[in-house]
């Protein structure tokens, strides 16, 4: 039994996690795999209410598989305009609404500040499931998981996201995670998406970060590769991704040049910024990586529903 408190808690940002409570929910998520193959009942009566703004395919799909292995329900929207926002709504009225026939709310919304307007709102634990350009906790646990399933450890690791590093939100999530680890981080990306001023300031004094626009350079040094996408509907001007796009494109030839054991991670959805040629090869773990995304909302799931301790 731990000390640690999950049970209530909003997931809003990685920010609000020791390394203590992370490396306790990686504990959660292996312990998790079992029921993710025989199921549970763990959470039966529980409802989880996605409330999904933005497109998903992982993150909806996976909250939803979770709660159904855990023995619970799911009700909710996988876009805006099936919802009263539509007729004018605002969010702070949906959560106040959604509250009452939910006994958790995961929320995906365009708005950075979103995840957290709507736990101020909430009597029921809210989870972040996307908050604009901002944070994506929990893909950030699951890839922490990933890294410890596919390495063996975290700490020790040289690990380069790659891509879009001002809108992507997964990577801003991940590096403060990764702050609380003794890696180090190399920050790849074109100048105008490097990496945003506030994760630079919050992690520069915990982990050495080496920022560059050149990925051949580094490959040959670094053991995990986070791959990320240009997040084209989050430009203001088209013309601007029409500079960037295309930038990085990982094939086999970019591999003969890795370290054999490096591992490709990738948040997914992927465009064109991996070749499907490295699919088949076994640096590729990003299909793992999505299985590892229910095991992860499974232990979250059951940690901020008091099923588990
Ligand atoms: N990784 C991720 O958030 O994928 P979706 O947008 O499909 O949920």
């Amino acid at each position: 039994m731990s000390s640690l408190q999950f049970k209530g808690r909003d997931i809003v940002s990685i920010e609000d996690f020791s390394r203590e409570e992370i490396d306790y929910i990686l504990k959660s998520s292996q312990a998790m795999e079992q029921f993710a193959a025989k199921g549970s009942d763990m959470l039966k009566g529980k409802i989880l209410v996605n409330l999904f703004f933005e497109p998903s395919t992982r993150t909806r799909l996976s909250f939803e598989a979770a709660m159904l292995k855990l023995g619970g329900s799911t009700i909710g929207f996988a876009e805006a305009e099936i919802a009263s926002v539509r007729k004018g709504e605002n969010l702070a009225d949906t959560i106040r609404t959604v509250e009452n026939y939910a006994d958790i709310i995961a929320l995906r919304h365009p708005l950075e500040g979103a995840a957290k307007l709507a736990a101020e709102f909430s009597k029921v634990p809210v989870l972040n499931a996307g908050s604009g350009a901002e944070e994506h906790p929990t893909q950030a646990f699951m890839d922490l998981y990933t890294l410890q399933k596919e390495k063996g450890k975290i700490d020790g690791l040289k690990i380069a996201l790659v891509g879009d590093l001002r809108y992507g939100r997964t990577v801003h999530s991940l590096a403060y995670a990764l702050s609380l680890y003794n890696i180090e981080l190399y920050l790849i990306s074109p100048e105008t998406l490097r990496m945003r001023h506030e994760v630079i300031r919050a992690i520069k004094n915990k982990i050495s970060i080496i920022e560059d626009t050149n990925l051949e350079n580094i490959i040959p040094q670094i053991d995990v590769l986070y791959v990320t996408r240009i997040q084209k509907e989050r430009f203001p001007d088209l013309a601007e991704y029409a500079k960037v796009k295309g930038a990085y494109r990982i094939d086999l030839k970019t591999l003969q040049k890795a370290k054999k054991d490096m591992i490709i991670l990738h948040p997914l959805p992927r465009i064109d910024e991996i070749a499907a040629e490295v699919d088949s090869t076994p640096q590729a773990r990003y299909f793992q990586q999505v299985w590892n995304g229910i095991v992860v909302r499974m232990a979250l799931l059951a940690l901020v529903l008091g099923a588990v301790k």
